[in-house]
């Protein structure tokens, strides 16, 4: 079984990275049987949906930039997640996430290929109250769209995802995180 990790940043391991690993080593934590792995958009050159049709016919899209890379990575039958984590960018998701996600519709138009995964969102802001929530819920909007079972509430009452920011220092964090106490993280 295993979990994929989407970095929606634009800057490559900083907090959107440190918070996925957060996630995904609780998961391995979990269950031994766990693999995961993190996509960095950030290494990849992925460009905005054109609308030109061509994956309606084939799991493939026509634009020749990173996407068709991750189609075998993404199309692994043993994938029960995918977590995006994303910064908030003026009150939203970062235009790497919003591509990459639009992008995704081959999936969608191949027979649903993420259809009963479990979505997980984390929103970094730079504030505390800087848009996470409307940027959880613009990602969710999405993995609904793909047909995925989205992670809500927790035991912490956690109702739409993990919201975090990186506050004046970039790796100091406080993490919601669903079934876990409020945690601050700090760079070592
Ligand atoms: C163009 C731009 C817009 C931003 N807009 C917001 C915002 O609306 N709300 C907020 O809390 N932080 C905002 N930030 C701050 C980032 O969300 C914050 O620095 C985040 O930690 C970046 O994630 P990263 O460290 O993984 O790159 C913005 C940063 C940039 C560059």
């Amino acid at each position: 079984m295993k979990i994929i990790g989407i970095n929606g940043s634009p800057r490559k391991n900083q907090t959107t990275q440190k918070s996925l690993e957060t996630c995904l080593d609780a998961a391995r934590k979990e269950l031994d049987r766990i693999e995961t792995e993190i996509i960095e958009l950030a290494d990849l050159n992925i460009r905005g949906c054109l609308d030109c049709g061509y994956c309606k016919k084939q799991l493939k899209c026509k634009q020749e930039d990173d996407l068709n890379s991750l189609i075998p990575t993404l199309s692994d039958k043993n994938i029960a997640g995918i977590i995006i984590g994303t910064p908030v960018y003026l009150g939203t998701m970062t235009s790497q996430c919003k591509a990459f996600l639009d992008r995704s519709v081959l999936f969608r138009r191949n027979g649903f290929i993420f259809r009963n995964k479990v979505g997980g969102v984390l929103a970094i802001g730079g504030v505390r109250n800087g848009g996470q929530e409307l940027t959880i819920q613009a990602v969710q909007a999405a993995l609904m769209c793909h047909d995925m079972i989205c992670v809500s509430d927790g035991l912490n009452t956690c109702h739409f995802g993990a919201t975090l920011f990186s506050g004046d220092k970039a790796a100091l964090m406080l993490t919601h995180l669903a079934f876990r106490p409020p945690k601050i993280l700090d760079d070592e």
